[in-house]
């Protein structure tokens, strides 16, 4: 016997940290999150929620920690574009003081292991309280998925590195789904831009592949490992797409850096920028004229910009030092593409710092303490 299947290295598939080979399990991830949920006539089809199982749901709070927050607030601004009421808490907060519910709540407790404290201590709380809950999750048989009204799974496969990576991606898809059914089932038609939305998520695996293929963002990394602090902003969907950046990059990287959405920057933390700040700026199509003048108050501070947009951006493309460009897709698709090239961009700063990728310091995988 020459070869240990049983080793880290096999494991890891060839890749030198797990979360490398997750942010790459990505379309793959995303084909079974996908799977079997939209039909041939462009509807979605959620075994566990048969036709009209939504109905009478006037407002969504979603509780979530960390990374599935961010998922949270993707999907909480999807909500809201397609005029349902919707929160997303953090469930820290929501645990010790939580927000009114009725019985027309449908409350989402979105938790990658399902066994977050925090996120466990908010759903009873919903629970008590006589709310509808949700446990959207990536582990079957989780404390979440077994205490909700209903469950949920993801799909995304087992996640190694302590940094969320895939189960983002199949936790927005996944949220993306939920609320087209939910919108459906609530208004008595499909939103608007529904078709377009479900067939950008069918499109989306192949999509993720080639920002992962045609991805440039380890070039950057050696200029911008070091710096004195790094600010991530957006708008829509981009913002949490920039808290997810941020938070991925500090996490792995120990860097300093902060996501903000575009607008709030002026109020605060514009006096920290300098020409030693890099500025990520995260464009999904919509709402990139406003994100472009937050651009140019950076810009005229020093601080070198990344631009995160879709290809035929170019308006983007000449207003930023560096541009990280997305296949065209729905801007509400978009912010995920966007998210992977910043899991790159973290991975190979990480990388150049020879950090501890997957198991970084005072940092764990589930936190079952609140
Ligand atoms: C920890 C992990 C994060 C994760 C968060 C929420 O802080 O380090 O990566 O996003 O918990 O975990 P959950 O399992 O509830 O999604």
């Amino acid at each position: 016997d020459t070869v240990d299947w049983g080793s880290e290295d096999a494991e890891r598939g060839g890749y030198d940290h797990y979360m490398l080979k997750e942010i790459n399990e990505q379309p793959e991830a995303l084909e079974r999150t996908i799977n079997g949920r939209i039909t041939d006539d462009g509807r979605v089809d959620l075994e566990e929620f048969p036709a009209g199982a939504f109905d009478g749901v006037s407002e969504v709070h979603f509780l979530s920690c960390g990374t599935s927050h961010h998922a949270s607030m993707y999907a909480q601004q999807l909500l809201r574009d397609r005029g349902i009421p919707a929160h997303a808490f953090t469930a820290g907060e929501y645990a010790t003081t939580p927000a009114p519910v009725s019985e027309d709540t449908l409350v989402i407790a979105v938790t990658q292991s399902g066994e977050t404290a925090d996120t466990l201590a908010s759903l009873r709380s919903a629970n008590a309280r006589g709310a509808r809950t949700l446990a959207v999750t990536n582990v079957v048989g989780s404390t979440a998925a077994r205490e909700a009204d209903e469950a949920l799974f993801i799909r995304a496969g087992p996640e190694i590195g302590v940094a969320a990576t895939k189960t983002f991606s199949s936790q927005v898809a996944t949220l993306a789904l939920v609320i087209e059914r939910l919108v459906a089932d609530v208004t008595g038609t499909p939103s608007e831009d529904s078709e377009a939305v479900l067939s950008a998520l069918q499109e989306l695996p192949d999509l993720v592949n080639r920002v992962i293929r045609d991805s440039t963002a380890s070039s950057l990394a050696n200029r911008y490992a070091g710096s004195d602090g790094h600010f991530f902003i957006g708008r829509g969907v981009a913002y949490p797409v920039a808290r997810e950046g941020a938070l991925k990059l500090k996490e792995i990287s120990y860097e300093h850096a902060e996501g903000f959405s575009a607008g709030e920057l002026k109020h605060g933390p514009l006096a920290l920028v300098t020409s030693e700040t890099p500025v990520v700026a995260v464009f999904s199509g919509k709402h990139d004229r406003k994100t472009l003048n937050n651009v140019e108050e950076v810009r005229s501070r020093g601080a070198p910009v990344i631009g995160v947009a879709p290809e035929s951006a170019d308006n983007v493309a000449a207003a930023v030092d560096e541009f990280l460009a997305v296949p065209e897709t729905h801007p509400d698709v978009a912010g995920i593409l966007a998210n992977v090239q910043l899991q790159l961009v973290s991975y190979y700063v990480a990388n150049v710092l020879n950090r501890s990728i997957d198991k970084p310091r005072n940092l764990a995988k589930s936190v079952t303490v609140e």
